[in-house]
């Protein structure tokens, strides 16, 4: 009763940012993401009356407290669907340092779901797994698949789980560069700036430009148009900013180089000298779409700012897959 899973991070395009229903992680909007290469969670999970006690193990070393805790709610209910109750050992590594303040929940949950759903022999559809990747971290849902993702809110359970809309042969012109900030503080986390926005008096204002933004990006990434793409997902990220801004407490993401890549960016776009297009997470750092042509272009210029302490370059990514590799 073991198996072995890999998973990609992803990007949001339109972001997705306040919950319904925070317990099983029913959003209160839609989002769009592109998965990336390069950022990966490769997990392990073996299910056996050997283990008095669930174990898990990050990147070499076993974690307790909230990490556990996640883990351990997430193999719950995976258990409780399957009808089994032997404990779990799960080893979990990322390819990308944790510390960089990547994205890590998406690609971790959804290697998760898929290694415990394949060591219990479910056998599940992509569908039914994005359910249940979705009440791990919210924005592993998305990384189910590979490509580009939309995640249809729904109301319930049953009707929140994400799709692909495109696969990752599509739209082969594009390329995002990930600008990596150098940190000078602990950011709050995501589920705790998720649940500050019941209380925002402009959290209704973005709700509504979201619902136009996600029409604009779909279209977007099916038409292969890079500045309407670039247009909306921008913006999307702005007034996400705004609403983390305007919570209590305030949540500011940026960091001083975070501000400068996106001047930066805003310069070389009105000068006519690059067009690319900024997006950020719940982090300081800055995802920049450009076009593969300037992708050298982008990755020299985005090196000389100071505050930017190295760049990867990512395309669309695979979905969530098995793997033959056990890690233990
Ligand atoms: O899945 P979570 O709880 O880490 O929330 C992710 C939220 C954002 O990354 C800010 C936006 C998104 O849609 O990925």
């Amino acid at each position: 009763m073991k198996a072995s899973a890999k998973a990609n991070s992803n990007i949001a395009l339109v972001k997705y940012w306040g919950k319904l229903d925070p317990e099983i992680r029913v959003p209160a909007n839609s989002s769009i993401s592109m998965t990336k290469t390069k950022l990966e969670t490769h997990t392990t999970v073996e299910f056996s009356d050997d283990y008095e006690e669930d174990l898990v193990k990050i990147d070499g070393e076993e974690v307790n407290g909230r990490s556990r805790k996640r883990v351990v709610d997430h193999l719950d209910r995976i258990r409780e669907m399957k009808g089994e109750d032997k404990k779990a050992k799960v080893s979990s590594k990322n390819n990308f340092p944790t510390a960089a303040g990547l994205a890590s929940s998406a690609s971790g949950f959804a290697a998760l779901t898929m290694a415990a759903v394949e060591a219990l022999e479910m056998n599940l559809s992509k569908k039914e797994l994005s359910k249940i990747a979705r009440m791990g971290s919210g924005s592993a849902t998305r990384s189910i698949h590979g490509g580009f993702v939309k995640w249809n809110m729904g109301g319930s359970h049953d009707e929140s789980y994400a799709e692909q809309i495109a696969d990752r042969d599509h739209f082969s012109d594009l390329r995002a560069l990930v600008a990596i900030i150098k940190e000078t503080s602990k950011e709050v986390s995501s589920t705790k700036g998720h649940s500050l926005v019941k209380d925002n008096p402009f959290f209704d204002a973005r709700l509504a430009q979201t619902h136009e933004d996600l029409s604009k990006v779909e279209a977007a990434v099916k038409e292969e148009d890079f500045t309407k793409l670039g247009k909306y997902a921008e913006r999307n990220a702005i007034s996400m900013h705004a609403t983390m801004i305007t919570s209590e407490p305030p949540l500011f993401y940026m960091e001083p180089g975070t501000i400068k890549v996106i001047k930066s960016i805003l310069n070389w776009r009105q000068s006519g000298e690059l067009e690319c297009y900024f997006t950020e997470d719940a982090g300081p750092n800055v995802h920049v779409f450009c076009r593969e042509k300037d992708m050298e272009n982008l990755k020299s210029r985005l090196k000389e700012i100071e505050e930017v302490e190295k760049t990867i370059t990512v395309e669309p990514g695979p979905g969530a897959r098995i793997v033959e590799k056990d890690l233990f």
